[in-house]
């Protein structure tokens, strides 16, 4: 049966499929793994995903992680609009979920210039957890992170890339695979 899943396509600007349907769910499958095995034994995981951008690779990271665990998210935002270098970052949106004494892993979509985790991380350090690690979809590697994410889907491509929950203008996120704009 042929599947229509990667159709939006013919709707959107995209110029090439970077990362199909297949690839990323076997690769999320595997990150999943990795991480119930570094886990193993521990108590108290807490995933929280920064939105918009991870909500679909955490919901798609969780049902592959083989335990009980908890799973929420932060909205961040640099003061302005959008995320930029202006160096200060506050949450739009904060739960104010335990982190004290827990195990948390940080989720985010793609890091590019790294200015949203540099400044994201140490606001969750400062909450006090047992640990505190990073999981990313996609890494441009542009710069080196004061603190590299444990777990890295792709290496990603110096283009911008949306659908998976990734957006342009908030356009594209709900394209099931990735691309290249
Ligand atoms: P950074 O702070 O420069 O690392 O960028 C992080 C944020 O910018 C990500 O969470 C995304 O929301 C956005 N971003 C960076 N690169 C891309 C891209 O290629 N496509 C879509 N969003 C991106
Ligand atoms: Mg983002």
């Amino acid at each position: 049966m042929s599947t229509d899943l990667d159709a939006p396509i013919r709707d959107a600007k995209i110029c090439r499929v970077v990362y199909s349907t297949e690839q990323i769910a076997a690769r999320v499958a595997e990150m999943g793994r990795e991480i119930t095995r570094h886990y193993e034994g521990r108590e108290d995981l807490l995933v929280i995903g920064l939105l918009k951008g991870s909500f679909i690779f955490v919901a798609d990271l969780v049902r592959t992680i083989h335990f009980p665990h908890h799973v929420d998210f932060l909205i961040a935002s640099s003061y302005g609009t959008g995320m930029d270098s202006s160096g200060i970052v506050e949450f739009l949106y904060d739960p104010g979920v335990r982190i004290q004494g827990r195990h948390v892993i940080l989720v985010e979509d793609i890091v590019d210039t790294g200015s949203t985790i540099d400044l994201v991380l140490p606001l969750l350090e400062k909450r006090g957890p047992e640990s505190l690690e990073l999981c990313v979809l996609l890494h441009k590697r542009r710069v080196r992170l004061k603190k590299e994410p444990r777990w890295v889907g792709f290496d990603a491509p110096q283009e911008f890339l949306v659908g998976y929950g990734l957006d342009h203008a908030e356009s594209f996120r709900h394209l099931p695979f990735i691309g290249s704009l």
